[in-house]
Formats: C-alpha cells, sequence, structure tokens
C-alpha cells in the first residue's frame, strides 16, 4: 500500500520506517526534501523522497504528522489531493506551544478528531499513533505480545480496518474506540495518554471489549 508522510519528524518519520521495514513503498516528504535524504536512504529501498503535495498525491493512506497549528494550513494547500484518502493524523493540540486551535479544541470538549476533520474536509480521517511517544515506540514494536496498543478513531469503518492493518505492520496492536468524537477518550490529557499501555489494558482501561 503506498504511503505518503507528511512531518516526518519524530513520530512520522519512525512510523514511516516502520512501514518500510513491513514493505510499504512510503514516500516521507518535508518543505526542504533535501533535508530528509539522509533518512531517506537508510530507511530502505521502498522509501523516497518528495514533497508534501507529492507525498499527499503518491499515498493511498497519507500519514499527517506535523505540528497542530500547520493542519489548517496543510488542510488549505492539500485539501482536493487528499480528498477521499485515508488519513491518519497524529496530531495534539497544545495550547502552550500551537496557539489559538489548540485552545480551542480543549476548551471545546469535542476531541481533536472532529476539528481534523472540518480541517482536512472529504478526507478519511483516523485518529492514530497520537498518545505514544516515538522513542517508546522505537523500542517496543514488534515485540512479543501484549504489544503496545494504539487507538484508534473514525467515522469511516473501512478507514479504520485500513488504519489497524497498518498499525499490525508496524508492530502495535489496533484498539478501535470509535467515531472520530470518541478520539477525546484518547487525547492529551486522558487517562490514557502518554502511558504506553498494551492493547489489552487500554481496551480494559476504555472499557472496550476484549479483542
Ligand atoms: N514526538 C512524539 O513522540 C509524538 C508522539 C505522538 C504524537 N505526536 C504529535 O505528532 C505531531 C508531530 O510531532 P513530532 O514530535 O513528530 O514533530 P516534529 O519532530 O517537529 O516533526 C514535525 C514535522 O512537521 C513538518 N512541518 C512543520 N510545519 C509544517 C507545515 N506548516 N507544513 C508541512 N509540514 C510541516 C516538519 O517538516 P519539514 O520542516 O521538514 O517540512 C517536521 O518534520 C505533533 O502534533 C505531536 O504532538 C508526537
Amino acid at each position: 500500500m503506498n504511503i505518503g508522510v507528511i512531518g516526518a519528524g519524530k513520530i512520522g518519520g519512525l512510523v514511516g520506517r516502520l512501514l518500510v521495514q513491513a514493505g510499504h513503498p512510503v514516500m516521507f516528504s518535508s518543505r526542504h526534501p533535501e533535508s530528509l535524504q539522509a533518512m531517506v536512504t537508510s530507511a530502505g529501498p521502498g522509501a523516497q523522497l518528495g514533497t508534501p503535495e507529492e507525498a499527499a498525491a503518491f499515498g493511498e493512506v497519507v500519514l499527517i504528522s506535523v505540528p497542530f497549528n500547520a493542519l489548517q494550513e496543510l488542510g488549505r494547500t492539500l485539501a482536493a489531493a487528499l480528498a477521499g484518502k485515508v488519513v491518519l493524523d497524529t496530531g495534539n493540540p497544545y495550547p502552550d506551544r500551537d496557539g489559538e486551535m489548540a485552545r480551542e479544541v480543549v476548551a471545546s470538549g469535542r476531541g481533536t478528531g472532529p476539528f481534523v476533520a472540518e480541517a482536512l474536509p472529504g478526507a478519511r480521517v483516523v485518529r492514530a499513533f497520537n498518545t505514544v511517544r516515538h522513542d517508546v515506540l522505537g523500542d517496543e514494536a514488534h515485540r512479543s505480545p501484549p504489544r503496545v496498543g494504539i487507538p484508534l478513531a473514525s467515522d469511516d469503518a473501512e478507514a479504520l480496518e485500513v488504519a489497524s492493518r497498518l498499525v499490525r505492520d508496524a508492530g502495535f496492536e489496533p484498539v478501535v474506540v470509535g467515531p472520530l468524537s470518541s478520539s477525546v477518550r484518547f487525547d492529551v490529557g486522558a487517562a490514557v495518554y502518554n502511558t504506553g499501555m498494551s492493547g489489552p489494558e487500554l481496551r480494559q482501561a476504555l472499557d472496550l471489549p476484549d479483542a
């Protein structure tokens, strides 16, 4: 499955590399693509380099992993290219870091998911890979079960299936929490955020049925 990565920093770069290792063709992108050349070369033969526009066009699935305050600008420039595509969004709204939009999300109590969907109209948004630090993911990928749990939320059942498969391919256990609005249950500040819980621990903490 062709994957485009927009924001190939700490989390986007790590998840992208894990997906290359799983055999997916991955285009890592940057506004300054030459800055990623060494990383892309070391990621393996399935990795290639591009601009955010090229990654949006390349990906059947697009992983967006940018600072939360960059999302609206991305929506303005890339919404047409992302329409109809499965988009995995890792962003977290930290008001001190990300400013007004993040303050709005936190104050709304609606959770991050609906705001991401509004910023990327037409995209099949899945909240994914937002709860666990990149260094923990890097250390724990493909460990013996129970694997680290990755909570997922989306209004699109097929997109959730695609995301679940990619989470497994990257070496973790998908935990489908529910519709996009349910992403509030694993947003910044939620009890399960930044805990590195395993899949079964996450299901128990979120009162979800066993896998
Ligand atoms: N770090 C973690 O462990 C972690 C874990 C889970 C979730 N998150 C969340 O995931 C998001 C990304 O975090 P990160 O730590 O990976 O950040 P990061 O290392 O700073 O990487 C962010 C990337 O976004 C790109 N970017 C910045 N502004 C952009 C814009 N206006 N348009 C397009 N691309 C832009 C940058 O790429 P170029 O400058 O090369 O274009 C940069 O490589 C944040 O919301 C964070 O809260 C982080």
